[in-house]
């Protein structure tokens, strides 16, 4: 086995993927890709132009037309990425808690999600990719040749969101944090439409047992078995 071209991670709110991902695209020259600020996006801008987010077809059609890009950052401000819409720089406002409240709904639609997920699958497929969300491994990239899930308990993973809250100089309340992950978790993993789940062959790393520095060793280890293998 040659060392993996598709890295997918994927795993319920606010367990680590994206401190896993971008460190781990970083030591491998990779590009980083965090599918979740797509979906943010197109929950920010249906919020802003106060589209109801019950009104599914409305905001299928949003994310169909809508324009995301996702560049590298341009300020030095913690952002891991610009995010675009139609041109708009939205890198912080999609971190808003009103997003974070109606994000699983807009997700669990089939439109937005075969919008989003077309344009995810193009740029993974051009490899050197590690691509990070709920159902990458599973349905966007299934061909992956590592595939990453982790879990962490919701008490943990809402600990983590709530001190990266503080650390932005953001109000944060632990209790509605952990209320909103959970919520956000529940209709995330029983949509019908490519629900969160480990894929079969994915390697699931718990977050509790392990901190952010022994997750990055553990799936470079393995990188390194996968390269070591095709000498
Ligand atoms: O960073 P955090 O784990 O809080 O969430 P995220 O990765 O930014 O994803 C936000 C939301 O987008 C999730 O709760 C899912 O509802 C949705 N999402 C999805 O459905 N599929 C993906 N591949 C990525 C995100």
């Amino acid at each position: 086995m040659s060392i993996p071209h598709i890295i997918t991670i994927d795993g319920p709110a606010a367990s680590g993927k994206s401190t896993l991902g971008s460190r781990l695209a970083q030591a491998l020259g990779y590009l980083y890709f965090d599918t979740g600020v797509m979906y943010r996006a197109v929950t920010w801008v249906a919020l802003e132009r106060q589209i109801d987010i019950v009104d599914e077809a409305a905001i299928a059609r949003l994310a169909e037309q809508l324009t995301i890009d996702v560049r590298e950052p341009s300020h030095p401000d913690g952002r891991a990425c610009d995010v675009l819409a139609d041109g708009q720089d939205i890198s912080w406002e999609i971190r808003r808690p009103e997003v974070d409240a109606n994000v699983s709904p807009v997700s669990a639609y089939a439109g937005v999600r075969a919008s989003l997920t077309a344009q995810q699958r193009r740029i993974g497929l051009r490899g050197k990719v590690v691509m990070v969300g709920r159902d990458i491994g599973t349905v966007v990239l299934p061909e992956a040749d590592l595939k990453i899930f982790l879990v962490a308990s919701a008490q943990e993973r809402a600990r983590l969101r709530y001190t990266e809250l503080l650390s932005r100089g953001e109000a944060a309340d632990y209790e509605q944090i952990l209320q909103v992950i959970l919520r956000r978790d529940q209709i995330d993993s029983t949509r019908e439409v490519a629900p969160l789940r480990a894929a079969a062959d994915a390697m699931v790393l718990d977050s509790d047992a392990l901190d952010a520095d022994q997750v990055l060793q553990k799936v470079q280890a393995l990188v390194n078995r996968m390269r070591e293998a095709d000498e």
